[in-house]
């Protein structure tokens, strides 16, 4: 019988096996999956893990302090944060296409991860630096979907390139400890619970690695993601405030950056941009159905949007099941 006990067992020992007396740096995104892989690996192998945070600015409002303090105190974590917003930004200048820029973040989340691991090393960061035994292996919370949909699994074409399996550069200089890659969603919360991982992350509805960058549909810049971060962040706080968080899977709240549309507001015409709202419930992400919200919430959404947040004058509603359309818009 599937427990989640029993599995936790059998995963800390094979990571035990895998990663031997090596040091491990975790790629720590403060979702669900990087939050539970790290925590899995805590508890196998805690005195040789580092994890690694990077903010690469394409975070949520708040996010970055979510990792700090919550999952530091609630886990124990050695932690490092890595500031690396301008770097991500210059990387993806003047780039549109999806898959360019999934595979961009991808890499430059590699180079980050490689430079704090050599830091680590060096003793310039983190408590568990040890000369003796550098940085061998990297932690991902990579999942069984991600990993079919990236064509891992036999006989699938790939989808899109989830930066966490796809895209990888040629010289990657560590093993990967992927714990949780034959596991669904529903799995891996009932783990987190298990090991004690506060519910506020557990229950965490999926965000995507490649963060604000793939939500952003056109050139990804400051201004753009000042914007996305505002409108998602009000998106957020209504769902919540309407109790349900529990009834979606998650929500992506997209920027049509390229999309221009005339309103007005005021005595006055605006030439803003939409943001589209891409509510979805689904049990693994595999296959998803828009979800049918209120009428009051979407309301209440639309208004502050376009009444908060500069250049955004006209909110759209996304009615689109997966498949045909996934549940990201890149
Ligand atoms: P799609 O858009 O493929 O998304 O229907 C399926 C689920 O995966 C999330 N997603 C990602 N998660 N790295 C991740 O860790 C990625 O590159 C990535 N792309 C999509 C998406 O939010 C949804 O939950």
């Amino acid at each position: 019988r599937w427990t989640p006990g029993h599995v936790i067992d059998e995963l800390v020992e094979g990571i035990r096996a895998q990663v031997g007396e090596g040091r491990v740096i975790c790629a720590l995104s403060g979702g669900v999956d990087s939050s539970v892989a790290a925590a899995l690996v805590q508890k196998a192998v805690g005195d040789q893990l580092t994890c690694v945070f990077v903010d690469h600015g394409l975070l949520r409002a708040g996010e970055r302090e979510q990792v700090e303090t919550d999952f530091v105190a609630a886990t124990g974590v050695d932690l490092v944060t890595v500031d690396a917003v301008d770097q991500f930004l210059d990387a993806l200048a003047g780039q549109t296409d999806p898959e360019t820029k999934r595979k961009i973040i991808g890499r430059e989340f590699i180079r980050t991860f490689e430079q704090a691991a050599r830091d680590i090393v060096a003793g310039r960061a983190g408590e568990n630096a040890d000369d003796e035994h550098p940085v061998k292996w990297l932690v991902q919370g990579t999942l069984y979907p991600d990993v079919v949909e990236s064509g891992g699994g036999a006989g699938t074409a790939t989808i899109k390139s989830h930066h966490n399996v796809g895209g990888l550069p040629d010289d990657l200089q560590f093993g990967l400890v992927e714990p949780l890659r034959m596991l669904f969603k529903d799995e891996v919360r009932a783990i987190g619970r298990e090991l004690g991982v506060p519910e506020a992350i557990v229950a965490r509805q999926p965000f995507p690695g490649p963060g604000l960058g793939i939500r952003i549909i056109g050139e990804v810049t400051a201004d753009r993601l000042e914007t996305l971060r505002a409108a998602d962040a009000i998106a957020r706080e209504e769902l919540t405030a309407a109790g349900l968080d529990d009834t979606i899977w998650q929500c992506p709240v997209v920027l049509l950056a390229d999309v221009r549309s005339v309103g007005v507001q005021g005595d006055g015409r605006t030439y803003g941009h939409p943001i589209v709202l891409r509510p979805v419930s689904s049990e693994d992400a595999m296959t998803a159905d828009w979800t049918r919200l209120p009428y009051e919430v979407l309301e209440r959404i639309s208004t502050r949007i376009t009444n908060e947040v500069d250049e955004v004058n006209r909110v759209v509603l996304d009615v689109t099941s997966k498949p045909p359309g996934t549940i990201e818009w890149e």
